[in-house]
C-alpha cells in the first residue's frame, strides 16, 4: 500500500500544446484513485513561493482543447540552488504534498533529479516540449501540434513563394534539436533542411539549390532549425544571396506561434495516456522516472537516462527528403 495521499502537479520550462490535457489527466486520475491534488503555479518558482492551488475535477473541465498551461510555467533560477530546493521541500512538507508530477523538458527533469536526490522525494516526469528532444519517448507532448502548425504556415509561404518565383528560408524552433525542422520539411515538401545534428556545409547547400530549385523549379523552401551551426535563417540567407544573386530570397521566422494553439488530437491522446500512467506509476511506488511512449506503449525511463542520453534524429528521414526532391 502506498503512503501517498496528496500529489502536486506543475508545468515547467517552455509551454507546449497538450500541457493542459496532461494536467487534466493527472488531476482526474489522482482523484479517481482517491488522492488529493495540488496544482503548483509557475513551475519550480511556484514551489519555492508556495503558490499552490487545491484542484478538483471541475477545475480541469474544458481545458483539454486549450493551448498553453492553466498552471502557467517558468524557468526558475532559484531552483538551481540548494537553498531554493530546500525552500521548495519545506513548502511541500507544510502543504502535505507527498509526491510530484512534473511536466516539461530536459531542464525540468534535471531539476527534478537534483531535488529527488537531495530530499528522497517521489517525482514522476511527463515529457512536455515542442522540441521532441527527450530520450526515452518517441514523441513528446506538443511536438505533433507544433509540426502541424509549421506545415500549415509553410503551405501558406509556399503559395506566395511560387507566385513570385522566390526562395524562402524559414526558421523553425529547436534550439538543440532538428526534429521539428526535419519532420515538417518532409510534411511540406521542402527543398532542403538544416538541422543542428548535421554540420552545415554551405557549398553543399548551394549545390543542392542549384540542382533542385534552379534546374527544375522556379521557387523553393529551405527549413532552418534555429540551432543550426551555420547560423539562423537570416545569416544563411545572406550567404546564399551573395553566392547566388540570381535568387529572389526572403526569410520568415515562425517563432513562438509554434508553441501556441489548440493541441492536435494526437497530443490530447498522448497527454491523457501519459498523465494517467504517471499517477499509476506513483501509486506503484515508482520514483525518478519519466513516462514515455515507445512503439505506442507507455514506458518508464529513469531521469538519469532521459537527461544523459541524446536522442538523435533519424538520418534515414534526411535521405528520404532528398529522394522525394528528385
Ligand atoms: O524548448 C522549447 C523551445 O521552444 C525551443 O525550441 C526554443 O529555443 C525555446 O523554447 C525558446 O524559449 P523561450 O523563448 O521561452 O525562452
Amino acid at each position: 500500500m502506498t503512503s501517498i495521499k496528496r500529489i502536486g502537479v506543475l508545468t515547467s520550462g517552455g509551454d507546449a500544446p497538450g500541457m493542459n490535457a496532461a494536467i487534466r489527466a493527472v488531476v482526474r486520475a489522482g482523484i479517481y484513485y482517491g488522492l488529493s491534488v495540488t496544482g503548483i503555479r509557475r513551475g519550480y518558482s511556484g514551489l519555492i513561493k508556495a503558490d499552490f492551488w487545491d484542484m478538483n475535477s471541475r477545475d480541469v473541465g474544458n481545458i483539454i482543447q486549450r493551448g498553453g498551461t492553466i498552471l502557467r510555467t517558468a524557468r526558475s533560477e532559484e531552483f538551481r540552488t540548494k537553498e531554493g530546493r530546500q525552500k521548495a521541500y519545506e513548502n511541500l512538507l507544510n502543504a502535505g504534498i507527498d509526491a510530484l508530477v512534473v511536466i516539461g523538458g530536459d531542464g525540468t527533469f534535471k531539476g527534478a533529479k537534483a531535488f529527488t536526490e537531495e530530499h528522497n522525494f517521489p517525482i514522476i516526469g511527463l515529457p512536455g516540449t515542442i522540441d521532441n528532444d527527450l530520450y526515452g519517448t518517441d514523441m513528446t507532448i506538443g511536438y505533433d501540434t507544433a509540426i502541424n502548425t509549421v506545415v500549415e504556415a509553410i503551405d501558406k509561404i509556399r503559395d506566395t513563394a511560387s507566385s513570385h518565383d522566390r526562395l524562402f528560408f524559414v526558421e523553425v524552433m529547436g534550439r538543440d534539436a532538428g526534429f521539428i525542422a526535419l519532420r515538417s520539411a518532409i510534411g511540406c515538401g521542402a527543398e532542403d533542411v538544416l538541422v543542428p545534428e548535421v554540420v552545415t556545409d554551405m557549398d553543399e547547400v548551394c549545390e543542392n539549390l542549384a540542382n533542385s530549385v534552379q534546374k527544375t523549379k522556379s521557387s523553393g523552401v529551405v527549413i532552418v532549425s534555429e540551432g543550426d551551426d551555420a547560423g539562423g535563417a537570416m545569416q544563411i540567407a545572406e550567404i546564399v544571396k551573395k553566392r547566388m544573386p540570381e535568387f529572389d530570397i526572403r526569410v520568415s521566422i515562425l517563432g513562438h506561434l509554434q508553441r501556441g494553439g489548440a493541441p492536435s488530437a494526437f497530443d490530447r491522446y498522448l497527454a491523457s495516456k501519459l498523465g494517467v500512467a504517471a499517477v499509476e506509476a506513483l501509486l506503484d511506488d515508482q520514483r525518478s522516472v519519466m513516462v514515455g511512449l515507445v512503439n505506442n506503449e507507455t514506458v518508464l525511463i529513469p531521469f538519469n537516462q532521459a537527461i544523459k542520453h541524446h536522442k538523435d534524429i533519424n538520418r534515414k528521414m534526411l535521405e528520404m527528403l532528398y529522394i522525394l526532391n528528385t
